[in-house]
């Protein structure tokens, strides 16, 4: 028997974690199956990143992901979701052109595909976009530090930050995304002294990645935390688990089975009964050939 549903994260738990000093752990998700698995780990946010292009779908960067391939996604990860809060980041162009069209496509993304926050990135020069978006009453979570979708203004995935003139710039930043409106936001590839000074200056949530331990809360792309991705991974992932070793291994062993015949074996088979099957080939035409036979 499963036991009572648990209560849904919202937008306001969230503040209300800061206040009470409670940590909040967020993961990217996009699909069905490990949304639920991470629905049911206890992970109270569940980010539907465009990190999607990279890890899941095999781009280089996350430019190339589009408004359908994120929608397909949120909407698989929000069917998987009881009590984590499902945030949609909004791709690259999606809320660039006009607030109009911001406002459109960060709408899609509640209304067709039942996310209840999207995510933008960008600090000062997004608060127009964002408050346009809070007038349409949709919540905004803020992503400062590296932002992954200014890649070639940035000359690569960098620390950011590490000069005081930058570190400042970050800091405004952040306090322009919470005066216009976000109620979290992210910050991403930035010393941990910065990360703490603005968590300590804002009243609403941040989430780290690769910003240290002084955030109010902590996110990691599920493929790094399971040891999925393949190559480089950043100095700041925590592996709990090898999933690529345990699934290659599974498939090698799986394809030695069927080449060997081992597999499928008698627990894995079903039959017919002996009478049905003299039935059968009392009624076979001894002389039919497949065409297929050389
Ligand atoms: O796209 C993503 O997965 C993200 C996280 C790294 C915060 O933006």
């Amino acid at each position: 028997m499963s036991g009572p549903r648990p209560c849904p994260v919202s937008v306001p738990d969230l503040l209300k974690m800061k206040q009470r000093g409670e940590k909040t752990a967020m993961l990217t998700a996009y699909d069905y199956p490990t949304a639920k698995m991470l629905d049911g780990a206890g992970v109270d946010v569940l980010l539907v990143g465009d990190s999607l292009g990279m890890v899941v779908l095999g781009y280089e960067s996350t430019l190339p992901v589009t408004m359908a391939e994120m929608l397909h996604h949120v909407k698989a990860v929000v069917r998987g979701a009881s009590r984590a809060l499902v945030v949609a980041d909004m791709p690259y162009l999606s809320y660039h052109v006009s607030r109009r069209e911001a406002v459109q496509n960060a709408g899609r993304f509640i209304q067709e595909a039942g996310a209840k926050a999207v995510k933008v990135e960008g600090g000062r020069k997004r608060t127009r976009v964002i408050r346009a978006l809070r007038e349409a009453e949709i919540p905004v979570m803020g992503h400062v530090g590296l932002t992954p979708q200014s890649v070639h203004d940035l000359g690569g995935f960098k620390l950011q930050g590490r000069s005081a003139a930058a570190a400042r710039g970050i800091l405004e930043d952040a306090l322009a995304l919470e005066d216009s409106g976000v109620f979290s936001m992210v910050l991403e590839g930035i010393p941990a002294e910065l990360a703490g000074l603005i968590t300590e200056r804002i009243s609403i949530p941040t989430f780290g990645i690769g910003a240290g331990p002084a955030c109010d809360g902590q996110v990691l792309v599920l493929h790094d935390l399971l040891g999925l991705t393949e190559g480089h991974v950043p100095s700041f992932v925590r592996r709990y688990a090898d999933l690529h070793a345990s699934i290659s291994g599974a498939c090698r062993q799986f394809v030695g089975d069927v080449r060997e015949g081992r597999f499928p074996g008698e627990v894995e088979s079903h039959h017919l009964k002996p009478e049905v099957l003299d039935d059968l080939r009392r009624g076979l035409d001894p002389a039919a050939n497949s065409p297929w036979r050389t």
